[in-house]
């Protein structure tokens, strides 16, 4: 992609704008089975990604398809549900461009959630775990080279994209609330195959807690734009490569919807005391 790239990003910003007038300080990406998240959102506008001015649709079990725009608990917010992912066909640029048109529509901060398989033992089936940092398996290419003229910061070093302060603030939410939250490393497969025996063991010999098939293409392009970020990994299954259980789509959804209320309350949670925050400013 090149200047018209600008271009493509204005149109769908308008194409949005033209049913939606909110300007929302606040992202959420909702992945595999968190989609349910959405429904906390009091929805002004329901856009299926179909009716989006440049926006591919989302071919992927679990992903409806939609940018729902409104408020939760009375806050402007715009998300995702259901997400591009490059094992679809789409290329980067086209997998992270509602990144870029959250960007343009004012998006401050981005709470992105995922599926993952847990390789660390510590996590269970229905547990989430913060990104920290990721290694980047994906092997294609990165969503700041095409899209550099539209990009604030040429580059970065990729983990710094994950916000201290809001990983932070996120334990002491689940701690409050009284649920187990893990921290750790996400690897970011192309999949979509899920992964061998062989590679959950390479994985987890190399440090990975987690591995799913999202998330790192959307971070960079949000922390590029300068775009606080938290990101949450549900844990789907566990894959533990010498008992390697088979896993299946909707094995992912249903432990990802167990996941769900807590994906829930983080992002209230995280979203009430920015507000409050930027009130006492
Ligand atoms: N690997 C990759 N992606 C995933 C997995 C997994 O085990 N589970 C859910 N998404």
């Amino acid at each position: 992609m090149n200047a018209d790239f600008k271009t493509l990003i204005a149109e769908s910003v308008e194409s949005i704008a033209s049913r939606w007038d909110g300007s929302p300080r606040f992202g959420i990406v909702l992945g595999t089975g968190a989609g349910i998240v959405a429904d906390h959102i009091q929805a002004e506008a329901t856009l299926p990604y179909g009716s989006i001015a440049n926006f591919p649709v989302s071919t992927a079990t679990g992903h409806k398809g939609n940018l729902v725009c409104g408020t939760l608990d009375g806050h402007e917010v715009v998300a995702m549900q259901g997400r591009f992912h490059l094992y679809e066909g789409y290329d980067v640029d086209h997998a992270t461009l509602p990144i870029h048109v959250m960007h343009a529509m004012g998006v401050e901060f981005l709470f992105v959630s995922n599926a993952a398989g847990g390789l660390n033992p510590k996590m269970d089936s229905g547990d989430v775990m913060l990104i920290d940092s990721h290694v980047d398996f994906m092997n294609r290419t990165s969503p700041q080279i095409s899209a550099a003229p539209v990009m604030q910061r040429p580059s970065f070093r990729s983990d710094q994209a994950y916000d201290p302060e809001l990983i932070e603030a996120a334990h002491a939410i689940a701690r409050h609330a009284g649920f187990a939250l893990h921290q750790g490393v996400y690897a970011a497969m192309l999949g979509p195959n899920y992964e061998t025996r062989a590679e959950y063991r390479f994985l987890r010999r190399m440090g990975i807690d987690v591995a799913g098939m999202s998330t790192v293409p959307e971070v960079n392009v949000a922390a590029a734009n300068g775009i606080r970020v938290l990101a949450m990994s549900i844990i789907t299954n566990v894959a533990n490569p010498d008992v390697l259980e088979s896993t299946s789509g909707e094995e992912v959804i249903e432990a990802a919807q167990v996941a769900a209320p807590k994906l829930k309350s983080i992002v209230s949670g995280l979203i009430a005391q920015i507000q409050a925050q930027s009130a006492s400013e």
